[in-house]
């Protein structure tokens, strides 16, 4: 198991390479740089000193939204997206969060199926919340309840 470490903007280089990898319509930079700058948590995954994975989240009141999931396209269906999901369950469960969530496109079935593998229970639509190839896609909006469990480390 790898530990996920606090994204730093030195990562963002690598960053925005896997962005480019595996989303249609990819974050910048700048999006970055400012959900760091408004103090989003966000993690990365090295192994050996390469970028793997990463996440970042905003917390809202009771709710830890996720903003952003990604694995580098060499190193996906290795349990990287799990891992990650697992650590942020510990995050929403440090912060008493109740419940993480998050939005997906509908046409992202492999995503899908982690999130619902991972507790994930559809909860609503966003009618033509992405922009797409072709016009706009809509978004599922997904919630899992986070148990307040027992006090997790930090
Ligand atoms: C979706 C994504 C995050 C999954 O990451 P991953 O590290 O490959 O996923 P994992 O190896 O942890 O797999 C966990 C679960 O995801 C699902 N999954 C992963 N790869 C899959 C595939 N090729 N087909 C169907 N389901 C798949 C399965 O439910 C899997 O559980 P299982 O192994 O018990 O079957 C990754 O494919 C990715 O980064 N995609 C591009 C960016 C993206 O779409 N992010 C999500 C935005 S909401």
């Amino acid at each position: 198991m790898i530990q996920p470490v606090p994204m730093s903007p030195d990562d963002l280089d690598e960053v925005i390479r896997i962005e480019h990898q595996v989303y249609s319509h990819p974050w910048t930079l700048g999006n970055f740089r400012d959900a760091l700058a408004a103090g989003y948590s966000a993690w990365v995954l090295r192994q050996q000193g390469e970028l793997l994975a990463y996440c970042l989240v905003m917390e809202v009141p009771d709710e830890l939204h996720i903003l952003n999931l990604s694995v580098a396209a060499a190193h996906q269906g290795k349990g990287l997206a799990r891992e990650l999901l697992r650590h942020l369950d510990d995050d929403a469960q440090r912060r008493r969060c109740g419940s993480l969530l998050l939005e997906v496109r509908v046409s992202n079935t492999r995503a899908r199926a982690l999130y619902e593998n991972a507790g994930f229970r559809t909860i609503g639509l966003r009618r033509g919340y992405y922009p797409a190839v072709r016009g706009r896609e809509d978004a599922i909006v997904m919630r899992k309840p986070v148990p307040p469990g027992q006090q997790v480390p930090a």
